[in-house]
């Protein structure tokens, strides 16, 4: 089965060809427009980016599709993210799709945004399969989550504030960096002091156990306020701004590693897969692998390129559904917030590690 993948949730316009089967999925192509404009603004205006969707949206999938050696009727279906996302960015990829499943007669589905984020890693690493613990780290979203198998999602903890990517864009505005600010801070901190700057472990302490509200949400926006405080009280910002990065980002960082570490324990996972823009962080990654170690456990995480948004990884999802036999109607629609699907309650039935709590 190949799918022609569509993403224009946020701020990238993009088109990708995958082909199945899902446990060894090929890419074939995969096409990013990165919409600049909203560097001016420092962050993303809706309607500009739903105007730049219009414009990039056919000729990326025509590239898309030309790059994978193919003409649009020999895809055997459609996948385009319909949630979450900025609405009126998310109508120009769904009506596009809409209207080329029509045209063509070709099957198309609509796919969670945060799902496809999922299946990024598997489309570099055959053994970023389920089941896994994933920590998707991304713009707008922040969840950890028990991926039983493909379509089996236990939602752990989730952000109760900013999300980790929001919680980098915005300390990199209050020490001056551009946006969005994720990498500038990572490149600022390699040059800080760890210990420097030290801020609280947000939402992180020994006393939690599982079951606690807390013991796996996170909270990013008293750390957002802790560097707001540390830059006003700052006597020469130039000369410190390294350090508060780097205190900034350590204490993200161990927060992020400390859930991700409890959630693989408890139940049980020896894979670890990461996601979404923040996955680039460098320092996120080797921090993970060395906490995963204790564990016996791998870390998979993507290149870049598959890390931030893109439709390569929304063709994988779509890949899974349709190969299921799922299929949406001329009635898909967009929406800013759904669920992600195939949620399910309560813990796994495998055997925790046994391993010291973290
Ligand atoms: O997944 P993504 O491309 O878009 C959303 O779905 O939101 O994530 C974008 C986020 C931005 O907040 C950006 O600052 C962050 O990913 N990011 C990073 C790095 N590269 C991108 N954050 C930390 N370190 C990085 N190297
Ligand atoms: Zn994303």
């Amino acid at each position: 089965m190949r799918v022609l993948g569509i993403e224009s949730s946020c701020d990238e316009t993009s088109a990708a060809v995958v082909r199945g089967p899902v446990e060894r999925p090929t890419l074939d192509s995969l096409v990013i427009l990165s919409q600049d404009v909203h560097r001016l603004f420092g962050g993303v205006v809706p309607e500009i980016a739903s105007r730049e969707h219009l414009t990039a949206i056919v000729p990326v999938a025509e590239r898309a599709l030309a790059d994978a050696g193919i003409d649009a009727s020999q895809v055997d279906g459609i996948a385009v993210t319909h949630a979450p996302g900025l609405v009126g960015a998310l109508l120009v990829g769904v009506s596009f799709a809409k209207a080329l499943g029509a045209a063509l007669q070709k099957p198309v589905i609509g796919v969670h945004h945060m799902e496809g984020h999922l299946f990024a890693t598997a489309l570099e690493h055959p053994d970023a399969a389920p089941p896994f613990t994933a920590l998707l780290v991304s713009g707008g979203h922040t969840m950890l989550l028990d991926v039983e198998a493909w379509g089996r999602y236990r939602l752990l903890g989730a952000t109760r504030d900013d999300a980790a990517g929001e919680a980098f864009d915005k300390t990199a505005k209050l020490l001056g960096l551009p946006y969005p600010g994720g990498r500038h801070i990572e490149e600022l901190a390699r040059s800080g002091d760890p210990g420097r700057v030290r801020f609280p472990r947000p939402m992180l302490h020994g006393g939690q156990r599982l079951g606690d509200a807390d013991y796996y949400d996170v909270s990013f926006s008293g750390l957002k306020t802790a560097v707001l405080l540390a830059v006003r009280a700052s006597q020469d910002l130039d000369a410190e701004r390294a350090h508060i990065a780097r205190g900034f980002q350590d204490a993200l960082i161990e927060t992020l590693v400390a859930k991700t570490m409890r959630a693989a324990r408890a139940h049980g996972r020896t894979r670890i897969v990461l996601g979404g823009g923040v996955a680039c962080n460098g320092a996120l990654v080797a921090a993970a692998r060395s906490a995963a170690a204790e564990l016996g456990a791998q870390v998979f995480a993507p290149t870049p390129r598959l890390a931030t948004d893109n439709a390569a990884m929304i063709a994988a999802a779509g890949l899974f559904r349709l190969g299921n036999g799922e299929r949406d109607d001329a009635t898909l629609n967009a929406f800013s917030t759904r669920p992600i699907p195939g949620l399910v309650e309560g813990l796994s039935p495998a055997t925790p590690l046994p391993f010291p709590r973290c």
